[in-house]
């Protein structure tokens, strides 16, 4: 896969995200106690469009500049707090996968939205973190 097509599935999962940060947050800032209506649906929707972007994403992304934090031309901190996004985005999943079944009792399902939210807002400042090290890497 040639570096457009590559630069063009990253910047589409950094829309989708940015769809699922003002999905998520925008009905909370507005007074909502949860998401609800068309926020949920938009939301839900974006989910698996992200998911899958991340997932080819971040897989292209290893191709092109290796494993290790010495490896391609981004610089470390870059790399770091894209690890640090992908590593992250597990309990962010997985949280709100746990707290929508009846696996777990409602105290618990409510500590799994809890995560869900906390492992958000630390998606959204990684996102922040690794703009601006990406940035500074072009000079
Ligand atoms: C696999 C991806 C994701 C899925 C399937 C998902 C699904 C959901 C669902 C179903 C809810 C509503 C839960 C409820 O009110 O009971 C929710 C809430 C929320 N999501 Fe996501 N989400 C995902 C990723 C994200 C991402 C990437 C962000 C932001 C960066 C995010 C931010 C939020 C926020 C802020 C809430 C509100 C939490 C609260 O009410 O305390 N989500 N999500």
């Amino acid at each position: 896969m040639d570096r457009s097509k590559q630069k063009m599935i990253m910047a589409m999962g950094f829309v989708a995200f940015f769809v699922m940060a003002i999905t998520g947050f925008l009905p909370l800032i507005m007074g909502a106690k949860v998401l609800s209506g068309w926020w949920m649906i938009l939301h839900a929707t974006a989910a698996p469009v992200f998911s899958l972007l991340l997932a080819v994403g971040a897989l292209l992304w290893v191709r092109s500049e290796g494993m290790g934090l010495k490896d391609g031309a981004q610089n470390k901190c870059t790399k770091k707090a894209a690890w640090a996004f992908l590593i992250l985005f597990i309990p962010n999943a997985l949280s709100i996968l746990f707290s929508m079944n009846a696996w777990f009792p409602s105290s618990t399902q409510h500590t799994f939205l809890s995560v869900h939210f906390y492992t958000a807002i630390g998606l959204c400042l990684l996102v922040l973190l690794h703009l601006n090290f990406s940035r500074k890497n072009k000079g």
